[in-house]
């Protein structure tokens, strides 16, 4: 239950519909669905064997396999970590609006109500603007919240997501079965899922549908390692990955019908295309959906709460996962305190995001979006790959997974793990890099994007030095 929560967020009802439509429509659907079984499930395995195996956190589970390994799951971690900066100030601006859809006090413009009043947005992404105290108190609230679900230990975990699990989901139903009675909601689902083939030629599309399955399967930060190490020794791995992965997509392909069923609506109320009104990336959730709610028929106050608290509850439990994955990976390593690692990881969260919160933070909540996910996730799943692959042994793994699963896994699978996985990540990466070098990436300015780059390096870079700082472990 504990690894639905963390796989399932903001990343399947606020990023997927967007990403999908930014990569044309239905036609991602394919690519997400090859990407979640070419490498989200067997990875996912992968990582549940080796957390169950070792029963460390991913960055000690490395070292035991190969001391060169250690830095890898160290990154991945600060990866995480970095995500969980970004992803909180999101879940702040979705607190914000929860208690705005009282009001609806977006209208009648909500696109300059969110940039212009709400985020004060400056005009790049160098000139810092002001903050907003509302996201600020926001921020502290959420970091707050996950402090206090975690100092007690991993017990309460079970309790708290025994709620956010269930209770977000059935929201999400609520919703779509909203949007599925509105008048214009089929043009918007056709949208969705009618493929435009021509699509599947931009390595670009391909990019996004691996780098969203990282991101939203929380795979390659060593969540899921530490996770897996909490399970019962014979644990079923097979299954549990099967269930965690088809619950994560199953959610995001059934937050694609409540979102693009209700952007159908809006098309239908203001007889726009529906190519205009499914623009709009990052802001989606807080712009077009908003706007469509408040033309509901009746109760559009109740439908804005339900959206956003399904969104807040559903991303709690991906944010205190990282928190889990690293400061499991400080309490391994050094000894440290559970408590004393958690409140620091949540300072620094904290204080980190308040740069976020100014003007130009969503420019880069945006920047660090983009490379984190299609840049150091792509790259580190690859390492975790080769590492289980090749140093640890793909064979072990299934032998192990087999041992304990009542789903027996052929040999196809170390296929999988060895050969298919790693080419397809080195051919991403590369094409990623190539992008980045011709392209850019959208209109942002090239040193923009190098910070984007300079982050992460210095994921790689803290790894390194972590691995050199003498450890408990070894003296
Ligand atoms: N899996 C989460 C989601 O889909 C996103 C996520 C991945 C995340 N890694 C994270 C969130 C680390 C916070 C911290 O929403």
């Amino acid at each position: 239950m504990a690894a639905i929560g963390s796989a399932v967020g903001l990343g399947n009802i606020w990023r997927f519909p967007y990403v999908c439509y930014k990569n044309g429509g239905g036609a991602f659907l394919i690519p997400y669905f090859v990407a979640l079984f070419t490498v989200g499930i067997p990875l996912l395995m992968a990582e549940f064997a080796i957390g169950s195996i070792f029963r460390k956190s991913a960055p000690l589970a490395m070292r035991d396999i190969s001391r060169k390994a250690e830095w890898v799951g160290w990154w991945g971690a600060f990866s995480a970590f970095f995500i969980s900066v970004y992803y909180c100030v999101i879940m702040a601006w979705c607190l914000c609006y929860l208690f705005h859809s009282f009001g609806l006090i977006w209208q009648p413009d909500a696109s300059s109500f969110f940039y212009d009043k709400f985020l004060g947005v400056t005009s790049s992404p160098s000139i810092f603007g002001g903050i907003n105290v509302q996201i600020v108190f926001a921020l502290l609230f959420i970091w707050t919240s996950i402090y206090l679900i975690l100092y007690k230990g991993v017990k309460s975990i079970g309790k708290v997501v025994a709620i956010t699990v269930p209770l977000p989901t059935l929201l999400l139903l609520i919703l779509t079965l909203r949007g599925l009675t509105l008048p214009g909601s089929l043009n918007g689902l056709e949208f969705y899922l009618a493929p435009d083939f021509s699509k599947l030629a931009l390595p670009s599309v391909w990019l996004s549908a691996y780098a969203q399955i990282f991101f939203s399967l929380s795979l390659a930060q060593g969540i899921m390692i530490v996770y897996a190490s909490y399970l019962k020794k014979d644990s079923d791995i097979t299954n549990n990955s099967l269930i965690t992965a088809l619950a994560d997509g199953g959610t995001a392909f059934l937050a694609g019908f409540a979102v693009f069923s209700v952007l159908g609506y809006l098309a239908f109320q203001t007889g726009l295309p529906m190519e205009e009104i499914a623009r709009g990336g990052i802001g989606l959730a807080f712009i077009t959906y908003p706007t469509a709610i408040a033309k509901m028929p009746f109760a559009t106050s109740f439908f804005g709460v339900i959206f956003f608290l399904a969104l807040l509850t559903f991303g709690i439990d991906s944010a205190f996962s990282m928190v889990e994955a690293i400061t499991n990976g400080l309490k391994d390593k050094f000894g440290m305190n559970r408590r004393k690692a958690t409140l620091l990881i949540c300072m620094l969260g904290f204080f980190l995001g308040l740069i976020l919160t100014a003007g130009s933070g969503i420019y880069w909540v945006e920047i660090m979006d983009h490379f984190i996910s299609n840049f150091a996730l792509v790259i580190i799943g690859l390492l975790e790959c080769l590492i289980f692959a090749y140093i640890f042994g793909g064979e072990k793994i299934r032998k192990y997974a087999n041992e304990v699963s009542e789903i027996k896994i052929g040999r196809w699978w170390n296929v999988f793990l060895k050969l298919i996985a790693p080419v397809i990540l080195i051919s991403l990466a590369i094409a990623s890099i190539v992008e980045l070098l011709t392209e850019g990436y959208e209109n942002f300015p090239s040193w923009a994007l190098a910070i984007g780059i300079i982050v992460v390096i210095f994921g790689i870079i803290i790894s390194i030095t972590m691995v050199r700082i003498k450890c408990r472990q070894a003296q």
